[in-house]
């Protein structure tokens, strides 16, 4: 099983690794001497983290990808291969959030999502998967889903069903993979203080600037930060978790939803109230 206090001679292929989580997380491995292929939809973002870790010695091949689209994840992962010759971790962390309930939310808001937040999870698995098996190496999968992928939130609706399904998939996938020695890891977050409250779209009534306003500072008061984040999901790689709920409440969230799930669909709904 892969273990990350030294990466010397390894591979990280991280999505979405132009901002937030997966730029710390890039960083974080970086600092631990592996090597990169980063890619996200917005380039000049991750040139930015491709030059921050080339800075602590990270050799890196980065490139604007959309997880959405099948055939560039392909060419990025050929890319990978061709460059490093292996992937040792592959993070499937690009995603997109879009706050509403079910009525508010439009087909094409569910087709925008599921093509990033779930289609992206597959796209990377699809492309990078053969020939992390190939030489049987093992490695490790890390795809994020969130603490709202294992309690319900009315206000995040089609979220929510995106990372309900990561969290399936990857459930499934530990199976699968465990014969080649891979492992699969659905990380949880809670709240955590990244630009994902200024991209998401915030669908229904009210007053829209206030609502994001409203957004932002609760993640900020929360202050978890996505390095800390990227910390404790290396952890969880170490440990070869199945699930890593991150954050206080996404350890509450996950723990009630098994136990009590009554009381835990009462506060899921408590804490909808927030995002109205
Ligand atoms: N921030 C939170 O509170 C939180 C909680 C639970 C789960 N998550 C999940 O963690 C992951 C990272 O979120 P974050 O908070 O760091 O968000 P972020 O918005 O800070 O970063 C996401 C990155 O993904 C990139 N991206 C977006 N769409 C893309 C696409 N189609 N193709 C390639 N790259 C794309 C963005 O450009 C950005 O650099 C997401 O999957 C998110 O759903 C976040």
């Amino acid at each position: 099983m892969l273990k990350t206090k030294n990466l010397a001679g390894r591979v990280v292929a991280v999505t979405g690794a132009g901002g937030g989580i997966g730029r710390e997380l890039a960083l974080l491995c970086a600092r631990r001497r592996a090597d990169l292929a980063l890619c996200d939809i917005n380039d000049a973002a991750v040139a930015e983290t491709a030059d921050a870790a080339r800075t602590v010695g990270a050799q890196v091949l980065s490139t604007r990808v959309d997880v959405s689209d099948a055939e560039a994840m392909t060419r990025f992962a050929g890319a990978t291969f061709a460059r490093f010759g292996r992937v040792d971790l592959l993070v499937n962390n690009a995603g997109v959030g879009l706050v509403g309930g079910f009525l508010d939310t439009s087909r094409k808001d569910w087709e925008w999502l599921i093509g990033i937040n779930l289609m992206g999870v597959v796209h990377g698995c699809d492309a990078f998967l053969p020939g992390m098996i190939g030489p049987g190496r093992g490695g490790h999968v890390v795809n994020l889903s969130s603490a709202a992928g294992v309690l319900a939130n009315p206000q995040l609706t089609a979220y929510s069903a995106t990372k309900f399904a990561v969290f399936g998939l990857s459930e499934a996938l530990r199976m699968e993979l465990k014969p080649h020695g891979i492992g699969v890891t659905a990380v949880c977050p809670g709240i955590i203080n990244t630009a994902i409250t200024q991209t998401s779209p915030i669908r229904g009534s009210g007053d829209i600037d206030q609502r994001r306003t409203r957004l932002a500072s609760t993640y900020a008061k929360r202050g978890y930060t996505a390095e800390r984040v990227a910390h404790n999901i290396l952890r969880a790689v170490d440990r070869n978790r199945a699930v890593a709920p991150i954050a206080a409440e996404a350890h509450a969230m996950y723990g009630l939803s098994r136990a009590v799930p009554p009381l835990a669909r009462w506060a899921a709904a408590r804490l909808a109230e927030l995002a109205k």
